[in-house]
């Protein structure tokens, strides 16, 4: 039998997926990975047996998530858009990443997940698995059958006996991960339509944050957060103290109209707490640790880089060199941030590092003053000289 290793989430799309995969004669091997949404391996593993699938890897990739894809984003920076943290673009890499070794690890020649056809996410993982082994073949069963709605998906698995679970409609598309939340769909495709409150699930509306500020501190070595309030901790811990605090007041939401990869703009809102405050802090850090060249350089690097990893081209020669060079520039961005979390906004109550480049002596107008005002009489001279020229 041909056999396929198929991303599988549990939930009603993968599942018609394998019934439809067995019905073109496939052994359907699944693969689910844990990126920080709700997840039950053993309610996964029973779904995945009582649908005649012959084995069924279940990882938990949050730690390598954080560490491989979420911390390098951090920093860049990385917005698309410059309102989107891209937590569903990263994390498509690092699945389809896995899909291939295990179709490596299987001798599968096929892989399969059930991404649309419309989407940014088939257009990440079908590129991915390309980049990583040109001869697997892949397999889009939502791109193919004729199940054109949740309706006929639902009356699908019913007939052929396929164990979902079809809790209460579902009006909105939600990808979940450690880095974000991103909900689309329903009376929001209207953009004319505010969000719709009851959607948010990590934030709370303004009107109903505390009327106290949170200051909360948070500690860098080379880039990436190490300590929070004081004390050590692991990344993802960091970022789910954080994702808590900063939903408790409201941060890190967005509703941004989109271009997606495919051409089509499209409406999305995002709750991303954590990320912003993380995002927030590391800029202040890089404000005062990295000179005037390298931060403006960074940021044109960032943009094209944040583009690149929205279209899904993490494993790309240009992507991995912008990583390269952003690396680089991270080597003195160690230090303090102290953010201030109030009614939706983040801002900074104190900063430190011994790599700071502001000198005090050089930007005061007090008494300790040392810059040379009479310098600056010939530095705008010979600085203005193209434009007197001309
Ligand atoms: N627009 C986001 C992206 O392309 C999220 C896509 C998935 N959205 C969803 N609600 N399921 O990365």
């Amino acid at each position: 039998m041909k056999k396929v290793v198929l991303a599988y989430s549990g939930g009603l799309d993968t599942s018609c997926c394998i019934k439809w995969l067995q019905d073109k004669g496939f052994e359907v091997i699944c693969f689910s990975a844990n990126l920080g949404s709700e997840f039950s391996p053993v309610q996964l593993k029973n779904k995945a047996k009582a649908s005649g699938v012959s084995k069924i890897y279940v990882e938990d990739l949050r730690k390598e998530f954080v560490q491989e894809y979420i911390f390098p984003a951090l920093k860049a920076n990385a917005l698309y858009e410059s309102r989107y943290v891209l937590s569903t673009a990263l994390g498509r890499p690092l699945i389809a990443k896995y899909l291939v070794d295990i179709a490596h690890k299987e001798k599968a020649l096929f892989v399969a997940h059930g991404c649309t056809g419309k989407g940014n996410d088939q257009v990440r993982i079908d590129t991915t698995v390309k980049i990583l082994d040109p001869k697997l073949k892949i397999i889009a069963p939502v791109r193919e059958w004729d199940l054109t709605s949740r309706e006929s998906e639902i009356e699908y698995a019913k007939k052929n006996k396929l164990p979902i679970s079809i809790s209460k409609e579902k009006i909105y598309s939600i990808d979940q991960n450690i880095w974000g939340i991103s909900i689309e769909g329903g009376m929001m495709e209207d953009l004319n339509n505010a969000p719709d409150e009851a959607a948010y699930v990590l934030t709370k509306n303004v009107d109903e944050t505390p009327n106290k500020a949170d200051y909360v501190d948070i500690e860098f070595y080379k880039g990436v957060p190490v300590r929070i309030n004081g004390k050590k901790a692991e990344g993802l811990k960091i970022i789910g103290i954080l994702e808590e605090l900063g939903g408790k007041h409201g941060i890190g939401r967005t509703d941004l109209v989109e271009d997606r990869t495919v051409g089509i703009k499209s409406r999305e809102i995002y709750e991303a707490p954590a990320a912003w405050i993380l995002i927030r802090a590391h800029q202040e850090l890089e404000s005062m640790t990295l000179d005037k060249e390298t931060l403006s350089f960074k940021e044109i690097a960032a943009l094209r880089y944040s583009q690149l990893v929205y279209q899904g081209l993490w494993f790309s020669r240009l992507l991995r060199s912008l990583q390269a060079f952003i690396e680089m520039t991270q080597e003195k961005v160690t230090g303090s941030v102290k953010l201030k979390l109030y009614k939706g906004n983040v801002t900074v109550a104190s900063r430190v590092s011994k790599y700071s480049l502001y000198k005090k002596h050089l930007a005061t107008y007090g008494e300790e003053d040392q810059f040379d005002r009479k310098d600056a009489k010939g530095f705008i001279e010979i600085f203005s000289l193209p434009y007197r020229e001309r």
